[in-house]
């Protein structure tokens, strides 16, 4: 059975629990999960705001060391795949916006930070560091939409009961994973797709266009049909959602 490691304050759950693996053994699924957080990290080097005792900010750790390294995107999928399945039971209107935020509606209610060591062409371990917007309803900092779940149900939730079952499904897609039936989490991965019907507005870092989205690879990579027909495929952070 994998522990919570309860800790008061630290400043990134992802960067505690990397510590501690360099001098201790750890056991899979084990949680570090921060009460408060002063110097969250988010994706492209932001910082990811949470107020103190308001939100989940937690790392876990996993060694999917069955997983080549090209292949390594199956695990952003799996995650963001049992956090919305936890999301879905609050409300509807939860997808997952290429390639890993959860969505409510237009706004982001959970960010993922994966950060993966890689050893002899696998992934040797890899912590998942998870950030979701629970009680807060007021947010400071420049990011440009978020949401809580107390601001689309009106109610509170209790952290630590939030925090088992999201580690217990996350746990359940895992061992899907492991035992082969990668098929079913990259099928139900696409069907939960932000924006995956229909064309919507897009930029490159040289202009805006329209396009839809026509799949995902296991590398990650993003294709997009532009309202052209021209096929194009993009890497994580070459392309932006216009929202
Ligand atoms: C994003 O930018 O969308 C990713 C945000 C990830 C935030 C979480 S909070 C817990 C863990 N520790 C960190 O420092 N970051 C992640």
């Amino acid at each position: 059975m994998s522990s919570i490691i309860h800790i008061e304050e630290t400043a990134s759950t992802n960067s505690y629990l990397k510590e501690l693996l360099l001098t201790q053994n750890i056991a899979e699924g084990t949680i570090v999960f921060a009460h408060h957080q002063t110097a969250g990290r988010g994706q492209r080097g932001n910082s990811w705001e949470a107020e103190e005792g308001k939100n989940l900010t937690f790392s876990m750790v996993l060694y999917p060391t069955f997983v080549i390294v090209k292949e390594q995107f199956i695990l952003s999928q799996l995650v963001s795949l049992g956090i919305k399945a936890v999301l879905d039971k609050y409300t509807s209107h939860i997808t997952i916006k290429w390639p890993n935020d959860i969505y409510w509606r237009d706004q982001k209610i959970c960010g993922i930070l994966i950060e993966n060591t890689l050893g002899g062409g696998v992934l040797s371990s890899c912590v998942i560091g998870i950030g979701i917007n629970v009680n807060q309803t007021e947010f400071l900092s420049d990011a440009p939409n978020p949401v809580s779940l107390k601001m689309i149900t009106g109610k509170d939730c209790l952290l630590e009961e939030l925090l088992v079952v999201i580690r217990d499904r996350i746990l359940g897609y895992y061992r899907m994973l492991r035992g082969g039936d990668e098929e079913f989490i990259v099928k139900a991965y696409k069907s939960s797709l932000f924006r995956k019907e229909g064309y919507y507005r897009y930029s490159d870092r040289e202009k805006e266009f329209d396009a839809k989205i026509v799949d995902v690879r296991p590398s990650g990579h993003l294709v997009l049909e532009t309202l052209e027909g021209e096929i194009r495929t993009f890497a994580f952070r070459e392309v932006k959602y216009v929202l």
